[in-house]
């Protein structure tokens, strides 16, 4: 018998995406006929717009769409995206550096193992978005945190990041809006951070995918057009999936200098070639087109996140800092944590989570899943009457902790 396991060992140290495991878990209850409101999806719950809808009903009719098509994404959409980077980030760049990827997460993907050879280190602000580290690792990257928390809304300053910069760190993760906890850097930080990062000669993998869901007085500054100097060293990741509510269409896009999107490019040709061509086009008619959708998603986001903040910081032991972007609140549930409730005593956000949903019927991300225990993600994508009902029941429980 061989004593090899059979899953590689570099697979088997894969976990489970954490806020699709909460996601799946609360439908499973729904299905099963309990209220459960879920507050752990990442996606609009809206439908995709009826024009963009319209565009890959148009394409799946078009027979040059039935058949293979250049690995790296149809020519009009890579212009296109040219174009919508220009508009969005003021940021020029040719068609020939964009790759068209499988949703964002591709072009995650793609970007570390482009850019890493082993050893290979890589900033990241924690809390992170559950996806890069699994990405990092599996391109044989070494990740480094940069811990933030509440008392600084979760941005990371120059200096907490030169302090863990070494010899071997090679790029830089740098995302504003934050998932998970929508803190975003002004123009003033973002450009420090960048200078900091060009003086090092460090890369910049930036991910922008929460660009157009900013709130209050917040702008979203592309980290590339706000520091010229980081010169051909930035990677952009981005996609449509928040900003047009096309969670399930899967397209997105990396952006990056000529070598590195032809290697990359080089890569998904063996791995997925061209995503589904209906799904390109639909994404062709979205950034195309105006940003009154996403506008219209933008307010309604923006009225339930100050509801959701609200009515989070009214719980005794719960403190959320105002998100400013995405659409994410991330509490500080940290003074819950050994207290007693309904008979048990929660030791980790983990098992208040858990507790949580099957108590009050609530499903709510801990913060393990982000780097940072001590912590919930609550997204505020659903609807208003579930936001107050779900974070009414959250609150009723919670005030029995003793
Ligand atoms: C920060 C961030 N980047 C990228 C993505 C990838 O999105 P998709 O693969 O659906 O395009 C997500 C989705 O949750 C995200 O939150």
């Amino acid at each position: 018998m061989s004593t090899r396991p059979r899953v590689s060992t570099r697979i088997s140290a894969i976990s489970e995406s954490a806020t699709l495991a909460v996601d799946a878990k609360a439908k499973a209850m729904k299905a099963a006929g309990r209220p459960v409101i879920g507050f752990g999806a990442g996606e609009p719950d809206f439908p995709t717009p009826g024009y963009i809808v319209e565009a890959a009903v148009a394409a799946a009719r078009e027979p040059r769409f039935h058949k293979y098509t250049p690995a790296g994404g149809l020519p009009e959409l890579k212009q296109a995206v040219a174009a919508k980077t220009l508009r969005d980030s003021g940021y020029r760049v040719e068609p020939s550096q964009v790759l068209i990827t499988n949703g964002g997460k591709q072009a995650v993907y793609e970007a570390f193992a482009t850019l890493l050879d082993p050893g290979d280190e890589v900033l990241v602000v924690a809390p992170y978005w559950t996806t890069y580290p699994e990405a990092i690792k599996l391109a044989g990257g070494v990740q480094v945190d940069v811990v933030t928390d509440e008392t600084t809304g979760y941005l990371a300053s120059v200096e907490q990041l030169e302090a863990a910069r070494t010899e071997r760190t090679k790029v830089l993760l740098f995302v504003s809006p934050s998932n998970p906890t929508g803190a975003v850097y002004s123009p003033e930080e973002t450009a420090a951070i960048g200078r900091w990062a060009a003086e090092h000669g460090l890369w910049v993998v930036t991910d922008e995918i929460y660009e157009h869901l900013v709130y209050g007085d917040a702008e979203f500054t592309s980290i590339a057009t706000a520091v010229p100097e980081l010169g051909d060293r930035v990677v952009i990741l981005n996609g449509v999936a928040k900003t047009y509510a096309m969670t399930g269409w899967r397209v997105g896009w990396l952006i990056g200098p000529p070598d590195v999107v032809k290697a990359a490019t080089n890569l998904q040709s063996h791995a997925t070639s061209n995503v589904a061509n209906v799904s390109q086009m639909a994404a062709l008619a979205a950034v195309s087109g105006d940003l009154s959708a996403v506008e219209r998603m933008r307010e309604a986001f923006d009225r339930r996140r100050q509801t959701m903040v609200r009515m989070l910081n009214e719980i005794p032991g719960v403190f959320c800092p105002e998100p400013k972007g995405a659409f994410y609140a991330y509490p500080s549930v940290k003074e819950l944590i050994g207290k007693e409730l309904r008979g048990r005593r929660p030791r980790s956000s983990a098992e208040l989570a858990e507790l949580i949903l099957e108590e009050a019927e609530v499903a709510v991300v801990p913060g393990e899943a982000f780097g940072t225990p001590g912590y919930f993600r609550l997204s505020y994508a659903l609807g208003d009457d579930d936001l107050v009902e779900g974070v009414s029941r959250l609150a009723k429980l919670l005030a029995e902790a003793r």
